[in-house]
């Protein structure tokens, strides 16, 4: 991706990298991940965030062209994890003029980070504090816990733009073309899930903002006028604001039933697949099925949080639940999974006792509704267990 202009003065300057494997060392990049960073041009030049350190190269000699012989003045640091933070001290090294401005809390980790003592370079950012670079004026936003806690936003005033650290960001290059939804949900839920509470205080206090652009450091920039040069064309603004209002409040996104399953040998799964066949029958427009063993366990957890019911198909294993079940209500949880109506499947070949290792789980989950019947399965469906599904079809959908 090479440098776009955002606006007249402002220019993307940030990486896609598609050669990383998994992003924080867990999540599949199939399209790819990028790093965004930007830099305004006014009489003093402020450059917001850095990259990854696996993409300094490419992002310097993206920010020397951009600044056309010009030193930056400023580097606007709102986040310290090293997706966007590993290539502060490689930039301060090669503008010795520049100065960090970044939140109390930031500038603390700085030297947890980097070897280079900064102090003397940092200007700290408070709540509401400006920093003003001629028509532009920055104004900070302090975002605590969205999703580390020296976080903070930059609002600026004269062209009403949002840079909003990781919040609005998805997955995937920003030379890909594929909707916005699925991976900024992915993205989402697992990475800044469990954080529900602190981002709906950031969307209150930018909801006192007039926002035209969000300029979010993954994936593309979000314009309300959604015209402007590809791939910065998504827009109006409410649309993603909205979706962030039910993530971040632990609301379904969608009426519909995923049934994710753990199955050794494909009995369970024939169970999770009947299910899903039954409630399709009756006229249910969304069922979406996973094999926790083998599909994406982020995209799992995201399909969960998605949907309005879930079910929960699992073998018992070693007389405790199949590994990627175990490991499935573990994402859940530290996420937390709340406000959602559960079904229940287990399978035991001499002692089924998934069922109740699942519900143990689901206890210390928020207003989470069982219900029933659960389903036991010994070994394969017989007459016994497959009446129980329809009933657990039934009691999934009663209007049906
Ligand atoms: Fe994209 Fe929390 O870093």
């Amino acid at each position: 991706m090479r440098n776009v202009a955002v606006t007249e003065t402002i220019q993307y300057v940030g990486v896609d990298d598609k050669t990383i494997d998994l992003f924080e060392s867990q999540y599949v990049v199939p399209k790819g991940v990028s790093y965004n960073s930007y830099v305004i041009m006014d009489e003093k030049t402020a450059v917001m965030d850095s990259v990854d350190i696996r993409a300094k190269e490419e992002w310097l000699d993206n920010l020397e062209q951009a600044l056309s012989g010009r030193q930056p003045d400023y580097l606007i640091v709102s986040h310290m994890e090293p997706d966007h933070a590993g290539s502060i001290q490689c930039f301060m090294e090669k503008y010795p003029n520049a100065q960090i401005v970044a939140s109390a809390k930031a500038l603390s980790m700085m030297p947890q980070f980097f070897s280079m003592d900064m102090q003397d370079r940092s200007i700290t950012a408070t709540e509401g504090g400006e920093l003003p670079l001629g028509k532009h004026v920055l104004t900070f936003v302090m975002a605590p816990m969205v999703h580390w806690p020296e976080v903070m936003v930059t609002y600026e005033k004269t062209e009403k733009i949002l840079f909003s650290a990781d919040a609005f960001g998805k997955f995937g290059a920003l030379d890909v073309e594929e909707d916005w939804v699925c991976e900024a949900r992915r993205y989402y839920i697992n990475i800044v899930g469990k954080y529900g509470a602190q981002v709906q205080t950031l969307l209150k206090k930018a909801a006192a903002l007039d926002i035209q652009i969000i300029c979010p450091l993954h994936g593309p920039i979000l314009k309300e006028t959604g015209e402007s040069v590809s791939p910065f064309k998504i827009g109006p603004l409410k649309y993603y604001i909205d979706l962030y209002g039910i993530w971040s409040s632990y609301e379904p996104e969608e009426s519909g039933i995923f049934i994710a399953y753990a199955s050794i040998y494909g009995n369970t799964r024939t169970a999770a697949e009947k299910l899903a066949e039954i409630l399709r029958e009756k006229g249910v427009k969304k069922v979406k099925v996973s094999d926790l063993a083998r599909d994406d366990m982020a995209e799992a957890v995201a399909d969960a949080f998605c949907y309005d019911r879930l079910v929960l198909a699992s073998v018992t294993y070693d007389g405790g639940l199949f590994p990627c079940m175990e490991s499935y209500l573990a994402h859940l949880k530290s996420k937390n999974y709340q406000k959602r109506i559960v079904g229940i499947i287990e399978n035991g070949s001499w002692a089924p006792m998934a069922g109740k290792h699942m519900k143990e789980t689901l206890s210390g989950m928020k207003e989470i509704a069982i219900l029933e019947p659960t389903v036991t399965v010994k070994s394969t469906l017989n007459e016994a267990s497959l009446a129980q599904i329809e009933a657990l079809a039934q009691a999934l959908c009663p209007e049906k």
